[in-house]
């Protein structure tokens, strides 16, 4: 098993671990002190219940309740939230209680939100169950749901207790799922290490075996507790992260409204091929690595053309997200493979040229 230590210095050094390892789930309470919660809650989806639920509850105090709410995207909004608010009062949950957040990334996000706005914040644990959920969402705080078909737009920072994952999980999960948690990972060589990029670029994402997956994981949490430690509220360095998002939220906000939903980790993928053609349009980036990390992508099973949607709409997304300031479009670009950079705006000329081009390719791709 792997552990690693998150130590968030802005709120007091407080500090928590990251265990990651191979049949974690029946072990839980060798690893976490239950001792001195009142209720301990379980959150998890429709989906991810009745594969994990039982060997989690067997694995933990046995008066743990647990509340399942539907599974997806769509139901990262206000009802959902107000639906566990009130399973959280009917249950008798208190100031001293644990919320455990069971599944994949929707999963963190309400339940890390409901934890910390439910009597202005109780403590909470994360269990992630995807691929995406492990090397990105369970780790670093930062919780939320959708609102006004906005991806993300409310939202806390708010940092969990422990994180614990058991790669046994992602044998259960289907396999266009895996693939998008890889864009992330992917993502974090792209913005932070180059030789890391090579490593996970190397071959396709299914043909790791599960050792080389751990340390995969393990690196791209390392990688993302790095940048936190740094800047916990994302004023400065942890925007590296949001390489591939700005575009990206946009395509999956609007693709969540269509019959043809992305995947979060499939909208990154097209979202970072975009946003390295914006850079590589600017000046910024070489074209062979814009064309490296297009190949990257597509080789990794990913899908890198902006589907057909309204030039329009996807900008009016873009001007809706919550990274802007002033109403100019803020982006997190990259000068090389390995090196992020923060802070950019581009014209809404080139903007416009980079999004045709790459729906251009959709179409033709489809001819
Ligand atoms: P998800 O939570 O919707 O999970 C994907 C699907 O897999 C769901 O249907 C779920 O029920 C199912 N599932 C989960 N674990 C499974 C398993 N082991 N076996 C079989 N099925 C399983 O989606 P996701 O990709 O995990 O997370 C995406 C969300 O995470 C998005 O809302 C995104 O915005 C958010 N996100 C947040 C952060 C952050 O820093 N807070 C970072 C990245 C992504
Ligand atoms: N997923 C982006 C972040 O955690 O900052």
């Amino acid at each position: 098993m792997e552990k690693i230590i998150i130590t968030i210095p802005a709120i007091a050094q407080k500090k928590y671990p990251i265990y990651i390892g191979k049949n974690l789930l029946d072990k839980i309470s060798t690893l976490i002190q239950f001792e001195s919660y009142t209720k301990i809650i379980v959150l998890t989806d429709e989906i991810v219940a009745p594969i994990y639920l039982n060997t989690v509850l067997t694995s933990i105090p046995n008066t743990a309740k647990s509340i399942i709410i539907p599974s997806g995207e769509n139901n990262k909004n206000i009802d959902t939230l107000q639906f566990i608010w009130k399973k959280l009062l009917q249950i008798g949950a208190d100031r001293k209680s644990l919320l455990i957040n069971l599944g994949g990334g929707v999963i963190g996000d309400i339940g890390g939100f409901s934890a910390s706005t439910f009597m202005r914040g109780i403590d909470f644990i994360n269990i992630p169950t995807t691929l995406l959920a492990q090397v990105d969402e369970s780790v670093g705080g930062k919780t939320m749901i959708d609102f006004a078909n906005i991806k993300n737009i409310v939202g806390t920072f708010y940092q969990p207790t422990a994180v614990l994952f058991d790669i046994q999980t992602l044998q259960t999960l289907p396999q266009n799922q895996f693939l998008s948690g890889f864009a992330e990972i992917i993502k974090h060589g792209i913005i932070k290490d180059k030789t890391y990029f090579d490593l996970v670029t190397s071959k396709k994402p299914t043909a790791f075996t599960d050792d080389e997956i751990i340390a995969i994981i393990t690196k791209s949490c390392e990688l993302k507790a790095e940048i936190v430690q740094e800047d916990e509220k994302e004023s400065s360095t942890r925007k590296l992260l949001n390489f591939g998002h700005t575009i990206g939220h946009a395509v999956e906000a609007i693709s969540l409204e269509t019959d043809k939903p992305l995947l979060h980790g499939e909208a990154v993928s097209i979202g970072m091929v975009a946003e390295a053609v914006l850079a590589n349009k600017i000046g910024l980036l070489a074209t062979s690595d814009t064309e490296i990390i297009k190949k990257s992508l597509l080789n990794a099973g990913l899908p890198t053309d902006i589907p057909d949607y309204e030039l329009a709409q996807i900008i009016k997304k873009m001007r809706s997200d919550k990274k802007n300031i002033d109403d100019i479009i803020n982006f997190t670009l990259i000068t090389q493979i390995g090196n992020g950079i923060i802070n950019q705006s581009v014209s809404d000329k080139i903007l416009t040229e980079c999004i045709k081009s790459l729906q251009a390719n959709n179409i033709n791709s489809k001819k």
